[in-house]
């Protein structure tokens, strides 16, 4: 029977899934519950030292469509199928010191599982520097097998967090320089898709140091508003903000942000996320080089598993290794990057007639 241990940026997981940094991992009871369905690892709700207030309506909805009346929305219908999720939700509002002793009990009640803590600080200053290094530190202390730095929050005010400053490599070297030199487990970087510097951005951080790449964190969006209400589908007092769209709907950008890096970074590691619902989502991720699933909202969705995929991680195993072993592969490298090559330049795709000169007149 196929294998699906997977050796990725020097850690052992039982099987390559994970549940990416979100409401699945926000909590200690939350986690034990996915470690017990079976998820291969977790990277925690991201953790900081600001203060963190959510806006005072939902965080998060999810948006579906129909057959009937295909257009996308919240509101309930008959016979719908899962389109995105839409959030504005902040980083996790329980305080370091109480996040601590829990991942101490995660690791000594599942050891065989990976978690990763994903943390969030500021830059620009030698204590926001310090800060990473604080966060870093004490979650390793408490037993976390790696590190994600969050560089890809879509929906911050503060301009030297999050998303707002995953364009900056003199920033993203940083970052990775004061957290490498705090700790020695690997450290992952998750940026965010909605840059068209992100190729850029992601080998600053390979060669500062980084492990891996962790990609996509959600698409900046905003919610649809309603015809009939002129209400948006989420809103507070009238208002609303850029927020991140995740699920099935960004499905094909992650994958073609993923093959970016991969292509330009064949040998470093890529950390898949965006959109997978189910084995085929995955296999595509892995196809284009990564060595690793995250997954946040499908989990999110599935009813009677308190939010952590129980079902889902069930099916994503025993289709996977239903697949390797018709395959006959015995571990997901068998596989993985094979799409890598096949991505090419448009000129390089064979026309129906050689009169093609890439757009440009052929020389007579
Ligand atoms: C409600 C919600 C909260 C999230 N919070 C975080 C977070 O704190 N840190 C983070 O790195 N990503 C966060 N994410 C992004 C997810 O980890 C993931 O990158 C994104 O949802 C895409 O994966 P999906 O298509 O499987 O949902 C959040 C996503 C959702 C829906």
């Amino acid at each position: 029977m196929a294998s699906l241990k997977t050796r990725f940026t020097d850690l052992d997981f039982v099987n390559p899934f994970v549940l990416a940094s979100a409401p699945p991992t926000e909590s200690k009871r939350k986690i034990l519950r996915a470690f017990e369905a079976g998820w291969g690892g977790v990277v925690t709700k991201t953790i900081g030292l600001h203060p963190v207030e959510n806006v005072a309506g939902p965080r998060t909805i999810f948006q579906r469509s129909s057959v009937e009346k295909p257009y996308v929305s919240r509101n309930k219908r008959a016979d719908t199928v899962s389109h995105s999720s839409w959030n504005w939700e902040l980083i996790s509002d329980q305080p370091l010191e109480l996040w601590l002793p829990d991942l101490e009990e995660l690791k000594a009640t599942y050891p065989d599982r990976m978690l990763i803590a994903s943390i969030m600080a500021g830059a620009g200053t030698e204590e926001e520097m310090r800060n990473w290094q604080k966060l870093a530190q004490a979650c390793v202390n408490s037993g976390c097998d790696a590190i994600e730095l969050n560089m890809s929050c879509p929906h911050m005010d503060r301009k030297d967090m999050g998303a707002n400053i995953a364009n900056d490599e003199d920033i993203i070297r940083s970052i990775l320089g004061a957290v490498t030199a705090a700790v020695s487990v690997p450290i992952w970087v998750k940026l965010t898709p909605s840059t068209s510097t992100l190729v850029d951005a992601a080998g600053a951080a390979y060669e500062a140091g980084a492990a891996a790449i962790s990609l996509c964190n959600t698409f900046p969006s905003l919610p649809l508003m309603d015809p009939e209400t002129d209400k948006f589908e989420v809103e507070v007092d009238g208002l609303v903000t850029s927020g991140g769209l995740g699920g099935l709907a960004i499905l094909h950008q992650a994958l073609q942000r993923v093959s970016d890096i991969s292509k330009a970074y064949p040998d470093q590691a890529i950390s898949g996320i965006g959109g997978i619902r189910g084995f085929r989502e995955a296999y595509n991720f892995i196809v284009h080089g990564a060595g690793n699933l995250q997954v946040c909202t499908a989990a999110m969705e599935e009813k009677g598993s308190g939010g952590v995929g129980v079902k889902l991680i069930q099916e994503l195993t025993e289709d996977l290794r239903d697949y390797m072993d018709r395959k006959g592969y015995s571990s997901i490298e068998d596989f993985r990057g094979i799409a890598r090559d096949r991505i090419v330049e448009h000129s390089q795709v064979r026309r129906k007639s050689d009169a093609y000169n890439g757009g440009y007149e052929i020389a007579s």
